[in-house]
């Protein structure tokens, strides 16, 4: 990673990244922060990761990010499927097979 020195190469930095990302590959941003993480975020990422490598997905067609406290605490653990912006709200380990099924590969956001 480069040494950033001022605001202008920060903002060059950031649109560098955003530059190479596909915009339409989903990616699945879960928080945890301390709250979430309390409420067993770290079950849910690792549930989540697994069923990405069951269902035959990897890093080419989804990518997952570990996020910082969007403030919903007492909703959390807080699961956020972009593009679309799909919400979920206190999600468990064993909501992960149909987040990946329904939202990743059968892009149905219901
Ligand atoms: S810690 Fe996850 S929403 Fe605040």
């Amino acid at each position: 990673m480069p040494r950033i020195n001022s605001p202008a190469e920060l903002e060059e930095f950031r649109k560098d990244i955003i530059s190479k990302r596909d915009p339409g590959k989903p990616c699945i941003a879960v928080c945890t922060g301390t709250g979430c993480l309390a409420l067993g975020a770290g079950r849910v990422v690792a549930a989540l990761k697994e069923e990405i490598k069951k269902q035959g997905l990897d890093a080419r067609v989804v990518d997952m990010r570990e996020t910082g406290c969007p403030g919903f605490c007492e909703q959390g653990p807080i699961v956020v499927i972009n593009p679309e912006e799909i919400c979920y709200l206190r999600v468990q380990p064993e909501d992960a097979r149909e987040i990946i099924s329904r939202t990743i590969v059968e892009k149905k956001g219901d």
